[in-house]
């Protein structure tokens, strides 16, 4: 199995090329890919950017350049409920685009890929499953004081549920309110995931997406959003990443 692995920023995976055994590194368009092996397991690295398209265009590359058979996608995202902490981690069990409304095209029956009315992608169990394994090993190594540059006060809880994907950093109650009376399942929001979820459905592959929640999206979204990405994430999400290939 060849794993494609995405981040969206440097800080949440870049670092985890100096686990990349027998590492090239090959260049298409404005991207690199980080190619190798961790642990024997074959893996392609590659830094996104921000938003759907930035995803997409990854996620595309990965599957028809390098032939990857998997994606998995670590990052960062703003909680859309209250009993989701700083910190917390949640593992998508599906992926929604939050910001696509088809509602006036109902008339339409029978549509077919690639066209999807719905926009929400499930996530093969066998892909949670990994992905749970590698936040629950990240879990018990922080029990057991495995990681001295991360926080001994850091006990994050983890949640399975669905993930909200929209071209916009939320930073406002009316922004999250937007999102969840249409989506009230949501957990949280980012700027990838579904995007990716629905390249995965395209080919018929699996994709797992892992996020830790660095804000509320609301008015103090920002700062804790930064200082969160520059002062925790890549430890956090660089060790999860890595756990994937044990
Ligand atoms: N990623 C992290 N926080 C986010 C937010 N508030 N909105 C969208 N994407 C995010």
């Amino acid at each position: 199995m060849k794993t494609g692995l995405i981040g969206a920023m440097r800080e949440e995976i870049l670092l985890l090329e100096h686990d990349i055994e027998n590492l090239k590194i090959v260049e298409h368009g404005v991207r690199k890919f980080y190619e190798g092996t961790i642990g024997g397991k074959e893996v392609v690295m590659c830094l996104s950017g921000w938003g759907k398209v930035a995803a997409a265009s990854t996620a595309t590359s990965l599957i028809n350049l390098f032939g990857v058979d998997q994606i998995v996608f670590i990052g960062l995202a703003g909680s859309l409920k209250a009993h989701l902490e700083i910190g917390d981690i949640v593992v998508a069990d599906k992926l929604v685009q939050h910001d696509i409304d088809l509602s006036r095209l109902d008339g339409f029956h029978g549509v077919e890929p690639p066209f999807y009315k719905k926009f929400r992608f499930p996530v093969r169990k066998s892909a949670q499953r990994r992905a749970l394994e590698a936040v629950t090993q990240f879990g018990y190594n922080l029990h057991d004081k495995k990681y001295p540059e991360i926080s001994s006060d850091y006990h994050p809880k983890v949640y399975i549920g669905a993930i909200g994907t929209g071209d916009q950093f939320v930073a406002s109650a009316k922004g999250k309110e937007k999102i969840t009376a249409h989506h009230p399942d949501l957990l949280c929001t980012e700027m990838e995931g579904a995007a990716i979820a629905q390249v995965a459905a395209d080919y018929s592959i699996p994709c797992s997406v892992i996020r830790i929640i660095s804000d509320n999206a609301d008015e103090e979204a920002h700062d804790s959003f930064a200082q969160f990405l520059f002062r925790d994430i890549s430890k956090i999400s660089v060790e999860i990443a890595r756990l994937m290939f044990v």
